[in-house]
């Protein structure tokens, strides 16, 4: 999982490693197509061919955009990286420039990509010195109602209650000692807790801090990655910095989004966080007293 954008940038970083060295961007294929790709520059000055040294980071990027309306900005950021340091790039997209914007951004050493259309697939070119690296950018077009629902379920303030969220545990927690508090007087609420509980700089919640889920962290998985990580507590790319993930992988299932409509409802309003650094870690002492975590 994304510790950091270098984390998910490996595996962007194997995508791009599926293009050949030395080969011309125009023969790079990616992983999941086979269709030619336009070059970056094949010729005349500037003249550069795809490099092994140079990568980008996500090397398939996702994203959304809102058709109807232009209240919600989603971005994506981007990184070249050449020998492993970030690089300043020359960026364009193919075939439509005007797709998307690209911004330097600091905190990144990279660019940050907004998307301006739901044009759905756009290669997205980085050119250093004589060395070019090429990515995808996939867009998922979307509503206001989309949004509008994923922002509901989102911020829908129902607290974690240990005594529910903590249920989905209870053997695991019994066997290292942790006795669960009750659920609350009414029982637990149908629908699972807002994700603010957990996520974000101020998490509500208390046992977690700073734990981002922003384009920066998860702008490298699909639309279904991100369903699945959600919805089913699966995720191919975990790392335990926080949490070992078989405890991960019982509780993160907020089975209460249980259809098409509600699952890409969520990915829209998670594809419009701003991307922001993750600098966060567990408040869980109870899990390192019981020396679950370090
Ligand atoms: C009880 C706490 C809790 C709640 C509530 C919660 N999450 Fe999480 N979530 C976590 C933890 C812990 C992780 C894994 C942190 C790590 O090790 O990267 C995580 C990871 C994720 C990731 C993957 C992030 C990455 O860097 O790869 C996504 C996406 C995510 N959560 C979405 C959601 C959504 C959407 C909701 C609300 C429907 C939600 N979470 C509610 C605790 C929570």
């Amino acid at each position: 999982m994304g510790r950091s954008i270098l984390g998910l940038g490996v595996v962007g970083a194997l995508v791009a490693g599926a293009c050949a060295v030395g080969a011309t961007i125009g023969a790079c294929s990616s992983s999941s197509s086979s269709s030619p790709v336009t070059p970056v520059v094949d010729s005349g000055p500037g003249a550069c061919s795809q490099s092994d040294s140079l990568q980008i980071l996500f090397g398939k990027m996702y994203s959304a955009y809102v058709t109807d309306s232009t209240s919600h900005t989603f971005q994506i950021p981007a990184i070249a990286n050449l020998n492993g340091v970030p690089a300043t790039a020359i960026w364009t997209a193919v075939p439509d420039q005007g797709a998307v914007r690209f911004t330097p951004d600091p905190a990144t050493g990279g660019t940050l990509v907004t998307v301006l259309s739901a044009t759905p697939t756009l290669k997205i070119n980085a050119q250093v010195g004589s060395a070019c690296a090429q990515a995808e950018l996939q867009v998922t077009a979307a509503t206001e109602a989309d949004w509008q629902a994923g922002n509901a379920r989102y911020n829908n303030g129902v607290p974690v209650y240990p005594g529910c969220v903590g249920a989905k545990l209870a053997p695991e927690l019994a066997e290292a000692g942790i006795d669960l508090p009750p659920p609350p007087d009414g029982g637990c609420p149908d629908a699972g807790p807002a994700c603010t509980g957990c996520h974000g700089d101020m998490p509500t919640a208390g046992f977690f801090q700073g734990v981002q889920h922003t384009p920066e962290q998860t702008g490298g998985f699909t639309d279904q990655e991100l369903i699945d990580i959600f919805v089913n507590g699966t995720d191919h790319t975990y790392d335990t910095t926080y949490v070992p993930y078989e405890y991960w992988h019982v509780f993160h299932t907020w089975t209460d989004i249980d259809t098409p409509a509600k699952q890409k409802a969520m990915v829209v309003y998670l594809r419009s966080l701003k991307p922001m650094d993750e600098d966060g870690g567990v408040n869980f002492g109870v899990l390192h007293d019981a020396g679950i975590l370090d």
